[in-house]
């Protein structure tokens, strides 16, 4: 036999026993989406790499490490989108969206690729679900965004959700951050590792994020942002603050909250299952404002905030909690020919059922009837159609309710009328 092929390293399979799962949690994504007046948009899998690696912002691990980058054919440098922000960006300003209306209130699901160490919750290939909202300045936005995400683990049916918020200011207050952070770590650079000795000088933030040095006692002690926001930037937290407050939406301020990616000032959060034995990947959503990256992707001058969601993670904080999705899994009819000249028959009955809406299933493997019943028990269906040679001679068939057991005789030409309004 030949050896088999399997998925590559930090993949899943989509099982069809999952599916209904899967197809529920993007049902109340789109659903929350519609009720926020969130627009779908769709961008390609792969994208030119400048667009993730901006220069300036080579220092995060996903731009940096994890990217999955190839040449084409034509040689052009391609990377499979990391995340979806800077593609929608891209999208927004390729298209000049920004002349439709005011604000693009934007929402994608798909697959994001990055080459981490793969572990539960950890993929390479996983999928996001996220928005972005175009053009607002206003803290009620990021309020509007927060709360949005907030609802659909509500909606889900998830306990145990903990909103963490932090603010990384204007530029003005992140250049005071920043000077602050270089000299505090300066004295000790060579006892940290080398990447944070190349980022004291390109972003010295992501030394905090740093995963290594994580524990060195230099890090407790670091400036915080929210020490260093000026006048603007703290008014502009507290509106935030302010609107979740009115929403009744409970959060923690957390001023080590880092994201892992460069572009984000102002409003920044997260938000994680707050239950230890979940795993080490307890981080559900993460988002924040990104003023300025319309601008750096070419675009006119137009403010954004956004989060994206990992739905496999989604799924696995179900699992932990065991909910219960109402997902239904059934057949209307199961279709059971008995003889070979009963099948035409079947086979056209069975196409008109389908054509009016009804979903039916039948046997393919030769059958007799008592497999056939308990093939119809598997699907689910709620009832057996069964067309005999006998009721074939009279152009009838035999109708079985297989939920409450009752079985009436009809005729073949009345079956769909019956089925559409006793389904
Ligand atoms: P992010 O924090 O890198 O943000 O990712 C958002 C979410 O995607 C994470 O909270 C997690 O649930 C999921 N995720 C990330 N990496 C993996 C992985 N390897 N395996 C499984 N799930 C994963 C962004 O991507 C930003 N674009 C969010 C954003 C939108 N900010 C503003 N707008």
């Amino acid at each position: 036999m030949a050896t088999t092929i399997q998925k590559p390293r930090g993949t899943q399979d989509m099982l069809p026993k999952e599916a209904a799962a899967w197809q529920y949690v993007e049902m109340c994504l789109r659903q929350a989406c519609t009720r926020f007046n969130y627009k779908e948009i769709r961008t390609p899998m792969f994208e030119h790499i400048e667009l993730f690696k901006r220069g300036v912002g080579d220092t995060t691990d996903i731009v940096s490490k994890e990217m999955y980058d190839f040449f084409d054919k034509g040689n052009r440098h391609i990377a499979l989108r990391p995340e979806g922000t800077a593609s929608t960006v891209r999208a927004y300003v390729e298209n000049k969206m920004y002349g439709e209306t005011d604000i693009q209130k934007l929402y994608y699901m798909g697959p994001m690729f990055r080459y981490e160490r793969a572990q539960k919750g950890r993929l390479r290939q996983f999928n996001q679900f996220g928005v972005e909202v175009l053009g607002s300045f206003d803290p009620y936005s990021d309020a509007e965004v927060i709360a949005l995400a907030m609802e659909i683990y509500k909606t889900l049916g998830l306990s145990q959700i903990k909103l963490v918020v932090n603010s990384l200011g204007d530029s003005e207050s992140r250049c005071a951050h920043r000077e602050a952070l270089i000299n505090h770590f300066t004295p000790v650079i060579d006892e940290l590792c080398q990447d944070c000795q190349t980022r004291l000088e390109k972003n010295p933030l992501r030394i905090l994020d740093c995963k290594v040095d994580a524990k060195h006692s230099v890090m407790a002690t670091a400036p915080k942002i929210i020490d260093y926001l000026n006048d603007e930037s703290r008014e502009y937290f507290d509106a935030v603050l302010a609107a979740l407050d009115a929403m009744e939406i409970p959060y923690t301020v957390d001023a080590n909250l880092v994201r892992g990616l460069d572009y984000y000032n102002h409003t920044a959060f997260e938000i994680m299952l707050d239950d230890p034995t979940f795993g080490a990947q307890t981080t559900l959503c993460g988002g924040g404002r990104y003023n300025g990256l319309v601008e750096q992707l070419g675009g006119p001058m137009t403010p954004g905030i956004g989060f994206a969601l990992g739905i496999e993670r989604v799924l696995l904080a179900l699992e932990q909690q065991a909910i219960t999705l109402p997902v239904t899994n059934t057949v209307d009819v199961y279709m059971m020919p008995l003889g070979a000249q009963t099948k035409p028959t079947a086979m056209k009955l069975m196409h008109e059922l389908r054509q009016n809406g009804v979903s039916v299933e039948t046997d393919y493997q030769g059958r007799g009837m008592k497999a056939m019943f308990k093939a119809a028990n598997r699907a689910n269906a709620q009832f057996a159609i069964i067309i005999g040679e006998e009721e074939l001679a009279n152009g009838q068939c035999q109708v079985k309710n297989l939920v409450e057991s009752t079985q009436e005789t009809l005729n073949i030409s009345q079956v769909v009328t019956y089925m559409i309004s006793n389904k």
